[in-house]
């Protein structure tokens, strides 16, 4: 067991030149604090949680438990995990009003990423101790968070369909009662474990965008319904989220096996970008991807329809043939699309169902960043004029 973070970053992040110095572009590489939560070796291709592989979690543990040891550092006794999952369950249901807001916009055809952002604001209207940053208040905030995205996201798929809302059931699982809030009725094992292990694979990340926006939002001692916001805002752009569902597109635009190679080939020789492939930090196949593609295998197999499987596994022999020479591999979002389209989910669901996960590794690195906290506050270089002139609107041409 390493105790200690070993894994190399470079530090040939991206430098511009300045009249004041070096900028380093988007703060590629730059360190920002130090972290127990989750690290990443890019080059091996390894992703640990609190120390813990994710491949040991994918296997031996579910949303619940896993959402536990990233937001508690530790792996949960039997009595933790039963009073942990019983609040989560407990906190599911949201107030009148936030379902009313929710129903306006849905209805108005705003997307559920947008959507999700209101609510969650909203809640922090109902929550008495909102601005309350010690420990105590601040865990029960990420519970309350963890437990009302699902609900969020499918009245929003229900109130934009029309349908009447299902509320949550406390008895099921957290990933089962998503399905069942969307579609009203109990998903079958391997549906749910596909909802379940694509959550326990986002939980955390590290420092992407999403979660340094949290970390700006949360320096300024804002609320943690705020510095949600800030990540939900950040992981809306596609740059970020999103990248499964224009993975999915692709394969159905590719519609057919054997037209894999050929569709792969002249994309790329148009200089064009293969969707769900490349990442800023894995040089070499993203763990995540490695374990989410025999879920999909076997959902697909238990959906009798292994097309996209198929088309997907075509792809990716181009892929490693043409691609990995330049350390481009299938990411998580080359097999997860195919899940959630097999599941019947719309592709605007995706990144808000990838927000349902990582809001605990969110509210985790907003905790920890609370112990050791300093302002977030850069500098820029400014290039333009200095005293210029002011002239009034009469006298200018
Ligand atoms: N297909 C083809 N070529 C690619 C791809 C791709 N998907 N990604 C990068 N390249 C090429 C790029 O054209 C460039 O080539 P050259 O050096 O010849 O100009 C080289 O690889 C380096 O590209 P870059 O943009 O500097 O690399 P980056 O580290 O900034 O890009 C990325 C990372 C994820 C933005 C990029 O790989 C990409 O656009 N991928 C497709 C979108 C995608 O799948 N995103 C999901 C990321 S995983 C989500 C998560 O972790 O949560």
């Amino acid at each position: 067991m390493e105790s200690v973070k070993k894994v190399e970053i470079s530090t040939s992040g991206k430098v511009i030149e300045s009249p004041c110095g070096p900028i380093i572009h988007g703060l590629e590489d730059v360190l920002i604090k130090v972290t127990s939560i989750s690290d990443i070796d890019g080059r091996k291709g390894i992703l640990w949680y609190r120390g813990y592989r994710i491949e040991d979690l994918a296997k031996y543990s579910n949303f619940e438990e896993t959402a536990y040891l990233v937001l508690y550092g530790k792996l949960p006794t039997k009595s933790e995990l039963s009073e942990f999952s019983e609040k989560l369950a407990a906190n599911r249901d949201l107030p009148e009003e936030v379902y009313s807001i929710i129903r306006v916009l849905a209805e108005n055809k705003v997307h559920p990423m947008l959507v999700l952002e209101s609510p969650v604001s909203a809640l922090a209207g109902f929550d008495p101790k909102a601005g309350d940053l010690s420990k105590d208040a601040l865990y029960d905030q990420a519970i309350r968070l963890a437990a009302v995205f699902p609900t969020i996201i499918a009245a929003h798929y229900r109130f934009s369909r029309g349908l009447g809302i299902i509320r949550p059931r406390r008895d099921l699982s957290h990933s089962a009662n998503f399905l069942y809030m969307m579609f009203g009725s109990i998903p079958d094992e391997v549906s749910t474990r596909a909802i379940d292990l694509y959550l326990v694979l986002h939980i955390d990340h590290e420092v992407p965008a999403s979660t340094f926006a949290t970390h700006v939002a949360i320096s300024t001692w804002t609320d943690l319904y705020s510095a949600i916001v800030a990540g939900i805002a950040a992981l809306k752009g596609p740059l970020h989220g999103g990248a499964n569902e224009a993975a999915m597109k692709q394969y159905l635009e590719i519609g057919n096996p054997s037209n894999a190679r050929p569709y792969v080939e002249k994309l790329l020789a148009e200089g064009k970008r293969l969707m769900g492939v490349g990442h800023r930090v894995y040089k070499t196949y993203d763990p995540r991807a490695r374990i989410y593609k025999d879920l999909v295998k076997e959902l697909s197999e238990k959906k009798g329809n292994m097309t996209y499987y198929q088309i997907a596994e075509e792809v990716e022999k181009v892929v490693l043939e043409k691609l990995a020479p330049k350390s481009l591999y299938p990411n998580i979002d080359f097999w997860s699309g195919i899940a959630m389209y097999l599941l019947g989910i719309p592709y605007e669901y995706y990144t808000p169902i990838f927000a349902m996960s990582r809001v605990v590794g969110w509210s985790a690195h907003a905790i920890e960043y609370l112990n050791e906290h300093r302002l977030f506050r850069p500098r820029a270089c400014y290039v333009g004029p200095h005293d210029v002139q002011y002239v009034p609107i009469d006298q200018r041409k």
